[in-house]
């Protein structure tokens, strides 16, 4: 089936307290008859519904954790069903892999890959339901180009996308379009002050979560299966898939650099 943008969202937005997500809930709110927005801290969860409406539902949890993914199926159903998923929550770690401790490679896979994945699972009979409907999975550039440092939140990113494309294809004859967004670089909490003097001194490109969210919004009112933000960082990706000798090349030369801010 064509996969056709409904013009008003009944919405799930993970990670909707955070720099991304905050920026969607607030331009996503004025298109959307019902948005909930879900995250572990409610505070600034609670300050986006007061400053949104009465439309805009809070639900705090850890998304790791199954009754968190019940609940919001619950909540969901209560507000009407649902036409769109934002699986946006996500934690990132820069750090050498050898000495990465497992419970924090554990919990980025559990996060950012895992949780993506069951709740999508745990939605897809209420999303069967809309006439038509989306997930988006919000990966990462670094999901599609191997980084020093970023080896286990690549792996995340990565696995988000193969789920992405995997699923897609597999509800092909269906309502229901799965589609994936990368950003790059991007000024929010989750990047340490270390990624942040790093991306500095590389002269990385950093957008503003407004600017993501922007983008974001095109995206959702558009058809393509995916896309990511930056043209240099579009070109990096096809090189890699293409020649992926030169990235290796590249990259090799700004590991002194790297090494300087890597954490050990
Ligand atoms: N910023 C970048 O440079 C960049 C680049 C590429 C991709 N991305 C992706 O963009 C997305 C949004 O990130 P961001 O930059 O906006 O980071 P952020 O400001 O740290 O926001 C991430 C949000 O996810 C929530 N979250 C994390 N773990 C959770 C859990 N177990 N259960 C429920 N909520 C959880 C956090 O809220 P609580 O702590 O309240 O739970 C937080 O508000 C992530 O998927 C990230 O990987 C970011």
């Amino acid at each position: 089936m064509n996969h056709h943008p409904p013009q008003r969202y009944r919405a799930v937005l993970t990670g909707a307290g955070g720099g991304i997500g905050s920026a969607i809930a607030r331009r996503l709110a004025p298109h959307a008859d019902a948005l909930l927005l879900v995250g572990r801290q409610a505070a600034p969860l609670r300050a986006l519904q007061a400053e949104l409406g009465s439309h805009v539902q809070v639900l705090c949890g850890d998304l790791t954790a199954p009754e968190t993914l019940a609940a919001i199926e619950q909540a969901a159903r209560a507000a009407g069903g649902l036409n769109l998923l934002l699986n946006n929550a996500g934690v990132s770690q820069f750090h050498s892999f050898q000495t990465q401790s497992p419970d924090t490679i554990r919990a980025m896979l559990d996060t950012n890959l895992l949780a993506p994945m069951l709740l999508t699972r745990q939605l897809l009979p209420l999303l069967h339901q809309a006439p038509s409907a989306q997930v988006v999975n919000i990966g990462s550039v670094f999901g599609m180009l191997g980084y020093p440092g970023f080896a286990v939140y690549g792996a995340s990113k990565a696995g988000l996308k193969g789920f992405s494309q995997a699923l897609r294809r597999e509800l092909a004859d269906s309502a229901i379009a799965v589609r994936h967004f990368a950003p790059r670089a991007t000024r929010t909490a989750i990047n340490s002050a270390a990624v942040d003097a790093m991306n500095n001194a590389l002269g990385t490109a950093q957008d503003t979560p407004e600017a993501v969210a922007a983008a974001v919004m095109e995206f959702l009112a558009g058809t393509a299966w995916q896309t990511t933000m930056g043209r240099k960082e579009r070109f990096f990706v096809l090189l890699n898939r293409l020649l992926p000798a030169l990235p290796d090349n590249a990259i090799r030369k700004q590991l002194g650099l790297i090494r300087q801010y890597l954490p050990k």
